[in-house]
């Protein structure tokens, strides 16, 4: 995520397709041309304006991490619609791009990112390359993902609820009406199958979909989902109520040093040696082994007090209170520096809270811009978490645990998520995955429709350096699932580390573990089996 802050703006400042440049051609029907789209119907919406155009020669640069490749020569129609929903004053962009020439006959939902619905031509520009038909909408937001400052509010103080109606689950089901209708419209057919494919935000987005909107999308990729939304992001804030209250705040250096030691303590127990911890069960890493040890940081070395050792393992172990349902926490070997960040002020080490719980509580639990989340302590932690819950859990909790909609409209999801994630905690994906199962009451049955991936080592999304291997392309695979009934016994997962060489894994569906055969090359997926 720190890296993302580096493109935001660039991103901001890209939404407008300036580069590219339009014709009058292209109609793959011969009837429709894409200048002359009409507005589609969107229930419960007004579509205030529709502007499309042929852009036979596309350009999107590179912009990492939302996008890591440069595409050029895309050859589609680009169709910009503005919605407002009755009695919301809302004003919703959702655009979408279709292949003139190879259109494979899917259509693809896009999600966002921290407090950004969709990222646009970020999202779109892939997947036209593949021949997919996609649609991206900012949900009337600002589309900053750092921040809602210019939404959460009216005004007078209260909560914009319809605008985080929008960015909770409306605006996912009006791109999926939009896009398919309009895609319908360009090329005289409607998709034979529409796909989500999100991460983060995006994968909070797709559960949101089969949950709520069981027929929008026959196919869900929904990685790293931030579901129990108005829970964990108030959890999100624990590491810094804990340096807070035990008034020790530790330097990114020495946590980084926990980090890795707790990836050396449990690295093996799979078997493997490979700074992964494919298994976090069994882990049982103790951070007071460290105290007495110095470290060599930047300033010279640090020494690991029993005070830095005790604020990491309240962090390991998650808040607890009357009601905080279970352990909200990060698993060893996931890095701590994000949501235990600090930064030095006036000579003085103070605690950094990561901007997704910092801005939530501002805005939306404390209703109040100027609110400084520094000073929540024990108590006051409790008293934010049930506040948010109470508030905001029915609006966007995204964690409703009855897909028999989804199920018997015959739609397939695969979930995803980095064991090492240092963001969104990977036991609320396996909560989720367990409420499901319990409310359908058989595994089987979970099994036909819904599989869980667990990536051991990854963090969150995949984006950053952490060494496990991340799936390749679950898209593909949910994609082969629907259309050709071959459900993904494993998920293929490939890592470039730094040194060039490639590790590749077949990621196991829960509650199966991957397992070392005993023998043949460690950094190959062949090498393992499913237990
Ligand atoms: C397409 O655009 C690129 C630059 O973006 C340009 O170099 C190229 O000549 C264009 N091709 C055509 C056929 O216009
Ligand atoms: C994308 O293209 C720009 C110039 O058009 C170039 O500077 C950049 O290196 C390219 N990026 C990638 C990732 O290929
Ligand atoms: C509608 O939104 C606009 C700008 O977003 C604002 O200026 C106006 O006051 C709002 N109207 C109402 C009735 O809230
Ligand atoms: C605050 O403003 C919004 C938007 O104008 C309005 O819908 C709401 O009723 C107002 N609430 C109060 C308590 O004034
Ligand atoms: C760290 O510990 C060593 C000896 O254990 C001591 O000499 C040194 O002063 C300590 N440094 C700090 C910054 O506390
Ligand atoms: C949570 O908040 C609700 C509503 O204010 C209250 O009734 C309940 O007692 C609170 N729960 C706890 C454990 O404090
Ligand atoms: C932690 O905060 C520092 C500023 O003190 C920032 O440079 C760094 O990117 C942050 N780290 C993470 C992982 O967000
Ligand atoms: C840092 O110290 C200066 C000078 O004493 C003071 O004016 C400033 O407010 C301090 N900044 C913070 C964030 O405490
Ligand atoms: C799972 O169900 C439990 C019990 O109802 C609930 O507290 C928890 O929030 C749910 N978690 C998710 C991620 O759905
Ligand atoms: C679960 O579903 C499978 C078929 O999907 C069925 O064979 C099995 O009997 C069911 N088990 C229970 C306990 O209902």
């Amino acid at each position: 995520m720190s890296s993302l802050r580096n493109y935001s703006l660039l991103m901001i400042l890209s939404l407008g397709l300036a580069a590219l440049v339009p014709t009058a051609e292209g109609a793959p029907n011969g009837k429709t041309t894409c200048a002359t789209l009409a507005k589609p119907t969107i229930p419960g919406a007004s579509v205030l304006s529709i502007q499309s155009q042929h852009l036979p020669n596309s350009t999107v640069l590179a912009s990492p991490p939302l996008l890591n490749s440069n595409f050029t020569g895309l050859d589609l129609c680009g169709v910009d619609l503005v919605i407002s929903h009755h009695g919301a004053n809302d004003t919703v962009k959702i655009q979408v791009w279709m292949p003139s020439t190879g259109w494979n006959g899917r259509f693809v939902g896009t999600g966002g990112s921290g407090y950004a619905a969709g990222f646009f031509e970020y999202s779109l520009a892939p997947l036209v390359a593949l021949g997919y038909a996609a649609a991206s909408t900012d949900a009337g937001l600002s589309g900053d993902p750092y921040s809602p400052a210019l939404w959460a509010l009216h005004p007078n103080g209260t909560v914009n609820e319809d605008l985080l109606l929008n960015f909770a689950s409306r605006s996912v089901h009006d791109m999926a009406v939009a896009g398919k209708a309009i895609a319908a419209q360009y090329y005289g057919r409607k998709p034979a199958h529409s796909y989500w494919n999100g991460c983060s935000t995006g994968g909070r987005q797709g559960l949101v979909a089969a949950q709520k909107y069981p027929r929008d999308f026959d196919g869900i990729v929904a990685g790293a989902p931030a579901i129990d939304w108005s829970r964990y992001v108030v959890a999100e804030q624990w590491p810094q109520v804990v340096m807070k209250e035990e008034g020790t705040y530790i330097s990114q250096c020495v946590l980084g040093y926990f980090t890795d030691a707790s990836v050396a303590a449990c690295d093996s127990l799979d078997g493997v040696a490979d700074g992964v911890i494919t298994d976090v069960r069994p882990c049982n890493f103790d951070p007071f082994t460290l105290v007495g040890t110095r470290v060599q940081c930047d300033g010279g070395k640090e020494n690991v007090t029993k005070e830095m050792a005790s604020v990491v393992g309240k962090i390991l172990a998650g808040p607890t209170g009357p009601s905080i349902p279970h352990a909200y926490a990060l698993n060893p070997g996931a890095a701590l520096d994000s949501l235990a960040n600090t930064t030095i002020v006036n000579g003085t080490r103070v605690g950094l809270p990561f901007f997704v719980n910092d801005a939530w509580i501002k805005y939306f639990v404390k209703k109040d811009p100027d609110f400084d989340t520094s000073t929540i302590g024990y108590s006051d932690f409790e008293k934010i978490f049930n506040q948010s819950q109470q508030e905001f859990g029915q609006v966007i909790g995204s964690c409703r645990s009855d897909l028999s909609g989804f199920y018997s409209a015959g739609g397939k999801l695969i979930v995803w998520h980095g064991l090492a994630d240092q963001l969104i905690f990977p036991g609320d994906t396996v909560a989720y995955h367990r409420n499901v199962t319990q409310a359908l009451g058989n595994s089987s049955t979970v099994a036909e429709f819904y599989r869980t991936f667990l990536a051991p080592g990854v963090d969150h999304c995949g984006g950053g350096a952490t060494p496990g291997a991340v799936p390749a392309d679950p898209l593909s695979a949910v994609v082969a699932w629907v259309e050709d009934q071959k459900a993904p016994d494993v998920l293929e997962a490939r890592k470039t580390k730094a040194d060039g060489t490639v590790v590749t894994r077949n990621l196991c569906p829960f509650p199966s573990v991957s397992r070392y055969r005993g023998t043949g090359d460690k950094s190959l997926a062949s090498s393992y089996t499913c237990a």
